[in-house]
């Protein structure tokens, strides 16, 4: 199980995005960024547009985590820009085979998220459709807040299920990562750590990829 951190830009400086996105892309595996529409979640972030510029001013691949009302209409869009990765949430898609389906057909990974209290097992039919699962470890919506050893169990539950369909799909984690709780959500089953204030609150951002990348593999 090959480890990899996504940093979130979400805590970075948006107006100096591509030298926020520089400072840690010797050392990150994807850049995560946060699409909120302030409907389904009470933030707004930033959309298509900047996901294009960031697409040219970084070589690092994009993790576009849509926190939005309506992705069946809108993730095909951020594949088709050349996201290397497009993950939508369960309880918004009206149709999530299709539009993972369609995420997948412009050639981008397709993830699927869960929040805190949605299980895991309903879609367990759904894991042929998909590159990533994505459980978040705090309510989606903003960054700092504190990991909730409460998705611990699922995390494990999803590893389970993956493993016992041989599945090469990923499991990622999102929210309140850090050099504190990293190590149980890895040793949970975890392989794929978004870390928004971890990372971006820190005086070396890449070297703090770095530290985080040590804790989940050993
Ligand atoms: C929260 C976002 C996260 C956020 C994580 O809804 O999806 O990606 O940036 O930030 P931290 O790591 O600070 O919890
Ligand atoms: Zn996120």
């Amino acid at each position: 199980m090959a480890i990899q951190i996504s940093p979130s830009i979400l805590n970075a400086d948006f107006a100096h995005l591509a030298d926020e996105a520089a400072a840690v892309s010797p050392a990150a595996d994807w850049l995560h960024v946060d699409v909120m529409d302030g409907h389904f979640v009470p933030n707004l972030t930033l959309g298509l547009p900047i996901v294009e510029s960031l697409l040219k001013a970084t070589s690092t691949p994009l993790d576009c985590h849509l926190m939005i009302d309506d992705p069946d209409r809108w993730a095909p869009a951020y594949a088709e820009a050349g996201a290397g990765s497009v993950t939508i949430h369960a309880k918004a898609a009206g149709a999530p085979v299709r539009t993972l389906r369609e995420i997948r057909r412009h050639g981008s990974r397709a993830g699927l998220a869960l929040n805190p209290a949605e299980p895991v097992d309903p879609y367990e039919d759904l894991i042929g459709e998909m590159d990533m699962l994505l459980l978040m470890t705090v309510e989606p919506g903003f960054g700092g807040q504190k990991f909730l050893d409460l998705v611990l169990p699922k995390i494990r539950r999803a590893r389970e299920l993956l493993d016992s369909r041989e599945a090469s799909v990923w499991l990622q984690i999102d929210g309140g990562v850090s050099t504190e709780t990293i190590e149980r959500a890895a040793e949970a089953g975890a392989d794929v750590f978004v870390a928004g204030s971890a990372v971006y609150g820190a005086q070396d951002p890449a070297k703090a990829v770095e530290s985080l990348r040590d804790l989940a593999v050993a």
